[in-house]
């Protein structure tokens, strides 16, 4: 795991230097499902981008048990409830899905490998969030 998430963070800031990558994961995703669509339709597409940015650094620090990572994923596990933004488990392969096509077309040094790696780390903190759906 350490070394998947090692390639991870490498990945990521390759990815995320070019300018485009959030918008066209944020569009990936938008697209991904009506249910998504649906879920995100009043939201501020600027502001979500800066969360989300935000998020993935939090979604790829957690598995390793750092301490902020925990507290974020804690608070988009709150977020994300039945109770609160009601977000199911099957929603969150929209969210991988389109996260790895946008890194295939942004990072330059993307390969199946990589894919992967991405793929276990963030199960990691989806595996958190939906144990508290
Ligand atoms: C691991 C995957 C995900 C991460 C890391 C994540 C992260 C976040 C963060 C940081 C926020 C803003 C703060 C908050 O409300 O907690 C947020 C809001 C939100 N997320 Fe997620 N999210 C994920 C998956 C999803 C999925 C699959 C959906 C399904 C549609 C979703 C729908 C929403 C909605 C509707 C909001 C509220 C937006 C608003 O304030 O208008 N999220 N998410």
């Amino acid at each position: 795991m350490k070394e998947d998430i090692s390639k991870v963070r490498l990945s990521y800031g390759r990815a995320i230097s070019r300018r485009q990558f959030m918008n066209r994961f944020y569009e990936l995703f938008m697209n991904s499902s009506p249910i998504v669509a649906h879920k995100l339709a009043a939201t501020d597409i600027e502001k979500q981008q800066e969360l989300l940015s935000q998020a993935v650094n939090m979604v790829i620090l957690f598995p390793q048990g750092n301490k902020i990572a925990t507290n974020a994923i804690k608070r988009i596990r709150e977020s994300h409830h039945r109770d609160g933004l009601d977000i199911k488990p099957e929603y969150y392969s929209f969210w991988v899905d389109s996260l790895v096509m946008a890194l295939a077309e942004h990072d330059p040094e993307f390969d199946n490998e990589l894919e992967q790696a991405w793929r276990k780390v963030v199960q990691n903190a989806i595996d958190y969030i939906v144990e508290g759906y």
